[in-house]
């Protein structure tokens, strides 16, 4: 780093305790662990912190449904979290729960401070409450006068509730924002809250819940009918966990934040309550706010209702922790969207991590186990040319000088790459060097020794600067060079002749053995059931071509043959997941005289949610089928085209059973 940091105290969101997590969940917090790694590399004094949201409606509503209190559902919920980041080699410094007493001491004498400076008000609250979904909105939250959440009718509500004076620091933050430049980060970001700041009328925060509505939060010290509306008890979490209130001397030592990193899907929270808030408690600003963008799976968001989320323990089971660690960080530019797909993971793991990197480093491994007797090589420049090994060497010393500014400027993906391309010149530089050739003339052994050296020199470099983010494997490597405390010092980094000669090399093995293509599934159409299928299932009477009716020699089919087929249309009344079956989705349709069940594989393109109410096309004559082991009743058409598909509707109000002809 040009400017290297006095401390770095990193945190990421807290989840919510109750979701699975996936790939999304562990990018933030694999970044955050990166991020923290390299500062500690960097000898920066570094605070890493992370945990669980456990308060609001959710938990209570899977509490009572699992028949237990909410603090128990989230006892058995975050252990989820938990396990996965230790799996993922997760050093995080602390872990925080919103249902701690470290924490909830702290918000409620953050909130009775607040209500004593009266920047908390109690006022009336007018609203429309969706019974259904349990949730207050306001006029401008409906959808044609309806629940925007589930089209239903609304209730208009009064109630009391607790106000923060939010709306009184708009004029402040614009002018935070501004002359605060890094204060958001990527800068679009910065953009997009102050767009919102500068043209609407930023209103007061309500920021508690009646509980008779809401029991499970922190209760408010003022008024225990009401309990602390969640995100203005989840972003405390920040500051109470580093001893707000409560340790003066580790507060200071790690407040303000280096980095508050978020998904973009938070951004309003973290960048307009959360500094509303400080400023009211007269506390310190954050020094940054990082957005990231998205994962997406192909080119759709990831979400749980369109059956597409990424399961990181399926990914590491398959291809290791590091391999996953490495592909997120390099794929992902900071602050943009990317795709995760299982392809695009093999094509990097083969061509980055088995044939460069691995390779490279089996390649220099081997030859001091041949050439050199199994031991570093000592060198001596004895009067031969040693241009190539003095250029190999600048590039990783200049990398290394690189790095801390690359990672003061969140360019993760591009500081990776960086180490790539100096592992492909230690290889570019071998296959010139060729020392294999070298090693059959008399006299070269200098040579030999000076040509593996180096290059043992340089692959101890880039194994330093990938450790942050792959901790595991490059310990491995770095152990196999035959360094005895082989966790990387920023000192020693890039300074020539760290290894020490005669020490003893060893195999690791393959470091990252290549991925056979094949062995990867092949994404499955996301058309309804093939053929195949079927006929296992035996609905399906296709015969054998030129047997029957099913088509002619030149692929004609008759009007009678059409007229077979019974098109109708159908409205969607229900429609769900298939637990088990990624792509499936069963649905109840009313076919005018008839309910029918259709299972069709749609899940990937459409949600549940989506799909009621449509009027679709539906093969009405179809044998019923079982799939996996749910019976269809019928096959609805869709269009598809590469990886998108629509479904066959009908346009107007014609309603269901009619025929398509
Ligand atoms: O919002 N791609 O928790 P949460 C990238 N409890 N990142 C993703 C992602 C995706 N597809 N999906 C989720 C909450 N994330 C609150 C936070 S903080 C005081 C309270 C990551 O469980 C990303 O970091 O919904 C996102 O901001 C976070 O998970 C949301 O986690
Ligand atoms: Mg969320």
């Amino acid at each position: 780093m040009s400017e290297k940091p006095s401390k770095y105290y990193v945190t990421t969101p807290i989840y919510y305790v109750n979701d699975k997590p996936h790939i999304g969940h562990s990018y933030t917090t694999i970044l955050a662990d990166v991020l923290a790694n390299y500062h500690r590399l960097l000898n920066v004094p570094t605070h890493f912190l992370t945990g669980t949201d456990e308060h609001g409606q959710k938990v209570q509503q899977a509490a009572d449904a699992n028949g237990i209190t909410p603090q128990e559902q989230c006892d058995q919920t975050v252990v989820r979290f938990q396990e996965l980041w230790k799996r993922l080699e997760i050093k995080n410094d602390d872990f925080i729960r919103t249902t701690e007493p470290r924490h909830k001491t702290v918000v409620q004498e953050t909130l009775q401070e607040l209500f004593d400076k009266d920047e908390i008000y109690k006022a009336e609250y007018e609203g429309w409450y969706c019974v259904g979904c349990e949730r207050f909105f306001t006029e401008k939250d409906l959808v044609e006068g309806n629940c925007p959440e589930c089209s239903r009718k609304v209730d208009s509500i009064v109630e009391s509730n607790y106000f923060f004076r939010m709306g009184k620091y708009q004029a402040w933050l614009i002018d935070y924002i501004e002359t605060h430049p890094g204060f958001i980060q990527p800068a679009f970001r910065a953009n997009e809250t102050l767009g919102f700041l500068k043209t609407k009328t930023l209103q007061d925060l309500c920021i508690s819940r009646p509980k008779v509505r809401l029991a499970w939060g922190i209760e408010l010290p003022f008024d225990t009918d009401f309990v602390t509306y969640v995100w203005f008890d989840a972003l405390i979490n920040y500051i109470s966990a580093v001893g707000y209130k409560s340790d003066e001397e580790q507060f200071k030592q790690w407040w303000p934040c280096s980095c508050h990193l978020i998904g973009k899907d938070i951004l309003t929270t973290h960048t307009v309550y959360w500094p509303t808030m400080l400023k009211a408690m007269n506390v310190e600003m954050p020094q940054s706010i990082f957005a990231h963008g998205w994962w997406l799976t192909g080119h759709t968001k990831m979400s749980k209702s369109l059956g597409n989320v990424v399961n990181p323990m399926d990914m590491i089971d398959s291809y290791g922790v590091d391999a996953f660690r490495y592909f997120l960080i390099a794929e992902m530019t900071l602050g943009q969207d990317a795709s995760f797909t299982e392809e695009s993971f093999v094509k990097r793991y083969n061509s980055d991590l088995a044939n460069d990197l691995g390779n490279v480093a089996n390649r220099v491994l081997n030859m001091i186990s041949r050439y050199c007797d199994g031991k570093i090589p000592s060198v001596s420049s004895n009067g031969f040319d040693s241009s190539l090994e003095d250029a190999l060497w600048k590039e990783a010393v200049a990398a290394a000088e690189e790095m801390g500014s690359m990672i003061g400027n969140m360019k993760l993906d591009a500081s990776v790459s960086m180490v790539m391309s100096i592992v492909r010149k230690i290889n570019v530089y071998l296959q010139e060097r060729a020392p294999w050739s070298l090693a059959k003339q008399e006299g070269a052994e200098a040579e030999v020794a000076y040509c593996l050296y180096t290059a043992a020199e340089c692959l101890r470099v880039c194994a330093a600067l990938l450790y942050p983010v792959m901790p595991e494997k490059m310990l491995a490597l770095r152990t196999a060079l035959g360094m005895a405390d082989a966790k990387p010092h920023l000192g020693k980094l890039a300074e020539f002749g760290v290894l020490i000669p005669g020490s003893a090399i060893s195999q690791p093995g393959a470091l990252f053995p290549r991925i056979e293509v094949k062995s990867v599934e092949a994404t499955p159409s996301s058309l309804p059931p093939k053929k195949s299928k079927r006929d296992e299932g035996g609905a399906a009477t296709k015969k054998k071509s030129g047997e029957g009716t099913a088509s002619t020699k030149d692929g004609l089919i008759t009007f009678d043959q059409v007229m077979n087929v019974k098109l109708r249309t159908a409205i969607v009344l229900e429609a769900e997941k298939i637990e088990g079956a990624d792509k499936l989705l069963k649905l109840q349709v009313d076919l005018g005289e008839e309910k029918r069940q259709l299972v069709a594989g749609i899940a990937l393109h459409y949600a549940p949610e989506e799909l009621v109410g449509k009027t679709i096309v539906v093969v009405a004559n179809l044998k019923p089928a079982k799939l996996r082991g749910v019976i269809s009743e019928g096959m609805l058409l869709a269009a598809s085209k590469g990886d998108t598909l629509k479904l066959v509707t009908v346009e107007g109000d014609l309603g269901s059973g009619a025929a398509v002809k």
